[in-house]
């Protein structure tokens, strides 16, 4: 049974962060084999019991939960820093010439695999992810997922209208190759399946109706999806779809808004549309560097915490800049400051985190299972080095709280703090 001594961050289920400076985390196999968290806390609580054989010594090292993405799409890899005059033009400009190269399934295959040594690489370890429209886009990353044995939740896109030849799909077929991938992927190892509309402008209302009927007959599939990123998106979905109330009630007028169903952005609601999100169970995946990259607006967190919409952090590369944590919750304390278009927060750094990990989790369906160092968890977790450059060491050095040395790390963290990713296997031993 592998144990660490070092110290530990995980959160309570109200949220709150604990902390062990001189922590103790252990981890075993299930039945199935898959490695869990028997024990996370303080050493000296806990070494009586756990201690006593090898103990793995990360001196001056953090152990964290591993971070969970709630949004990124991998065939943006390659499309990150591309410049336009806001989410239209930026999509058909770059995004949409550049996804058409996911028809060739060794293409696809030969960039899953970098995406997800990236995603790695910067400590996350879940990800809710789009393909594109290509069924081999999606093979393609469930193939390199499952490779790594990582917790990892895809589709291949819905978009049978408004896009180029290309990448534009046929209604029909779009939804005959969506179950053929849900049967096929969806509960095996660690992999789910995401019922992925692009967004409604790009759907015609008979793709969006099959992928509400399939909706409802797989119940435990994600739904994936953007909504209220952009006015001028708003304007064009308001357009095609006059009967609907709003933008997001498109989306509920066809059965997709529902637990496990995940909406990118969510900044330009009104009272009624957060109402809807709380009560259909459907969440935020709030996408700070994208919306300050294409100019998208800023996500109200007090609004959604007095109505109770639930959400979490993605990068959603490459709309989003970084496939960093650290960066995005860095952003996301920018888009909860700004107070001139909404009330304006300084949002805690424990909070910002637990919005990438455990908050994440539980707004995905997942809590208990990733995003978190309590016992039952899988054992998906990323070892920290505050000493990774000057700077964080002299800053973390002189943190008086919990709060400060967090906060460092947000303001000055990179790829360069995380010194290993460890990926919960099936046999104990596989580390990045
Ligand atoms: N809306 C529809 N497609 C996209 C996309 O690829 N990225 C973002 N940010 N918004 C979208
Ligand atoms: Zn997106």
């Amino acid at each position: 049974m592998p144990v660490f001594r070092s110290a530990l961050l995980r959160f309570a289920d109200d949220g709150t962060a604990a902390y062990d400076a001189d922590g103790l985390l252990a981890v075993g196999p299930d039945t199935q084999g898959r490695q869990r968290v028997l024990a996370a806390g303080a050493w000296s609580d806990l070494a009586p019991r756990f201690g006593g054989g090898p103990v793995e010594h990360l001196p001056g090292r953090i152990i964290a939960p591993g971070f969970v993405d709630m949004h990124i799409h991998f065939p943006q890899t390659d499309v990150i820093g591309s410049p336009a005059d806001g989410l239209l033009p930026w999509l058909e400009n770059y995004t949409f010439p550049h996804e058409k190269r996911f028809v060739a399934p060794e293409y696809s295959a030969q960039i899953a695999q970098f995406f997800i040594a990236e995603l790695l690489r910067n400590g996350v370890t879940t990800a809710l992810a789009f393909a594109t429209s290509h069924p081999a886009s999606a093979e393609a990353l469930f193939v390199e997922a499952q490779r790594h044995q990582m917790r990892l939740i895809t589709g291949k896109v819905l978009q049978d209208r408004h896009s180029p030849d290309g990448v534009r799909d046929d209604t029909e077929q779009s939804l005959i190759d969506t179950e053929a991938l849900i049967q096929r992927w969806h509960g095996v190892d660690r992999l789910g399946y995401a019922i992925t509309p692009r967004f409604a402008p790009t759907s015609t209302p008979a793709q969006l109706r099959g992928a509400g009927e399939l909706a409802a007959r797989y119940p435990d599939v994600w739904i994936h999806s953007h909504v209220a990123e952009n006015l001028d998106e708003i304007r064009w979905a308001r357009e095609l779809f006059p009967a609907s109330r709003s933008y997001l009630s498109v989306y509920d007028d066809f059965g997709l808004l529902r637990e496990r169903a995940v909406y990118a952005h969510c900044i330009h609601l009104d009272e009624p549309d957060r109402a809807l999100l709380r009560d259909t169970g459907a969440v935020a995946a709030i996408s700070p560097t994208s919306n300050l990259f294409l100019g998208s607006g800023f996500f109200d967190y007090a609004e959604a915490d007095r109505v109770g919409v639930g959400y979490g952090l993605g990068s959603d590369v490459g709309g989003g800049t970084s496939f960093s944590p650290f960066h995005t919750m860095m952003a996301a304390y920018y888009v909860g400051r700004e107070g001139q278009t909404k009330r304006g927060l300084s949002l805690s750094p424990a909070h910002l985190w637990w919005q990438h990990t455990a908050g994440a989790a539980r707004a995905l369906g997942l809590a208990g299972v990733v995003g978190n160092l309590q016992p039952g968890c899988e054992a998906d977790f990323v070892v920290l080095n505050p000493q990774a450059t000057p700077l964080l060491a002299r800053r973390t050095a002189q943190a008086d709280s919990l709060d400060e040395l967090l906060f460092a790390m947000i303001v000055l963290g990179d790829d360069r703090l995380v010194e290993k990713t460890v990926i919960s296997q099936a046999k104990y031993g596989s580390c990045v």
